[in-house]
């Protein structure tokens, strides 16, 4: 049997300098520590960047997905960062390592994580992405872009690998449930689940002639820790490319038209997607807009040869003027809505305690309307 190769993104913040800028160089020193003795025991290879205030642990190994050992070995990596954090006082120290210990996989416990195992082409490029100030919804559209969409990806209409189609699984991530769609044939149905960013994300894409998986993301369905919803969070995702999949740049090609995001300030506004190179990936204006970077590997026997740090080139130029054009057209609209999110879609605010709070203020008003006119007549005073 041919031997298969797992790479597992998994992604945490715990701590921002300043605030939720950017993760510290230090804290990606701590990561790569942990990952460096684990090489050879239970990696293959590791590579850890940051885009924001979140770490991406980029890993391969022959373990498969959920497991314990690799996402054990995760924890103790944002363990360890998260005591430079605290020592150096950084912003938010420790946030995203929501449980007390580790228990066996990092899903619920605050991470995220993205994950696929497959038998290693003769050549095997991959893309890994990376996002901030977003949540795993704003891969909906690009998977859909790059998948399903023949004025994105030419290869759907030229490469008979591809004429079959894609199947997506798509999660409802309010409850514990999935669905699988494939295109083109249910083309329609799959839109009207995840053009929905509140309530549908896809969650894995596998090529139909072959059932070969193509594309993961992060995207988890919402467990309740410690009191709050979480797993709705700055995502990763890692699709392959080329031989039989969309080329690398029919990949990239589905963000070099920005679209808007759940996620900006507070988790509580829409903005802009903006793709960046790692160095750009520092988002602070208005704690955003949102970015995403593009990481090309190539696999050698699991060794992650790379990065090609993807979005750098001068052709995603345009798309940040034109996504900064949308921030600027957005941000005008304040605390308004579409620029604010429906209530049911914000995070880190306590708009539902300052709505409780006015509760009791509201009155009926018909029965204003009746006072209304008891003081027109001069019945009341
Ligand atoms: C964090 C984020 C930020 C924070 C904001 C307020 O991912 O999106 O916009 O929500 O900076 O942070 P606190 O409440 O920590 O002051
Ligand atoms: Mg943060
Ligand atoms: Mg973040």
């Amino acid at each position: 049997m041919e031997e298969r190769i797992t790479l597992s993104v998994i992604k945490a913040d715990v701590g921002g300098l300043c605030g939720h800028t950017i993760a510290h160089e230090e804290l990606l020193e701590a990561c790569e520590f942990v990952l460096d003795d684990a090489v050879d025991e239970i990696l293959i290879d590791y590579y850890v960047t940051r885009c924001g205030d979140d770490i991406d642990l980029i890993m391969t190994h022959k373990l498969g997905i959920d497991n314990e050992k690799i996402h054990g070995l995760a924890w103790k990596a944002f363990e360890e960062a998260t005591e430079v954090a605290k020592e150096l006082k950084l912003y938010g120290a420790g946030q995203d390592l929501l449980a007390e210990g580790f228990t066996g996989n990092v899903k619920g416990m605050g991470p995220g994580c993205a994950e696929m195992e497959f038998v290693e082409r003769p050549s095997e490029p991959i893309i890994v992405f990376c996002c901030d100030k977003t949540d795993p919804t704003a891969f909906n559209l690009p998977l859909y872009k790059i998948f399903a969409d023949p004025f994105n990806t030419a290869g759907l209409v030229y490469d008979k690998s591809m004429k079959d189609g894609f199947k997506f699984d798509v999660l409802d991530i309010y409850e514990d449930k999935q669905i699988t769609l494939k295109t083109p044939e249910e083309t329609y149905s799959l839109l009207a689940l995840i053009g929905n960013l509140e309530k549908y994300a896809v969650k894995r894409v596998h090529r139909a002639k072959d059932d070969e998986i193509a594309a993961v993301v992060s995207s988890e369905k919402l467990n309740l820790m410690a009191g709050e919803y979480v797993g709705k969070d700055d995502p990763v995702a890692i699709v392959r490319a080329q031989s039989g999949m969309p080329a690398v740049g029919e990949v990239l090609e589905a963000f070099a038209t920005p679209h808007f995001v759940p996620g900006w300030m507070r988790g509580c506004h829409w903005g802009p997607l903006m793709p960046v190179s790692e160095e750009d990936a520092r988002p602070s204006r208005f704690d955003g807009p949102a970015r995403v970077i593009a990481l090309g590997f190539q696999l050698s026997d699991g060794k992650l040869i790379g990065p090609n740090d993807l979005f750098e080139d001068i052709s995603f130029n345009r798309a940040r003027e034109q996504a900064l054009k949308m921030a600027d057209m957005i941000r005008k609209m304040g605390p308004f809505q579409p620029h604010r999110l429906p209530e049911a879609m914000m995070e880190y605010t306590s708009v539902p305690q300052i709505l409780e709070g006015l509760k009791d203020r509201f009155e009926d008003t018909e029965k204003i309307e009746k006072i209304e006119k008891l003081r027109e007549r001069g019945d009341m005073e």
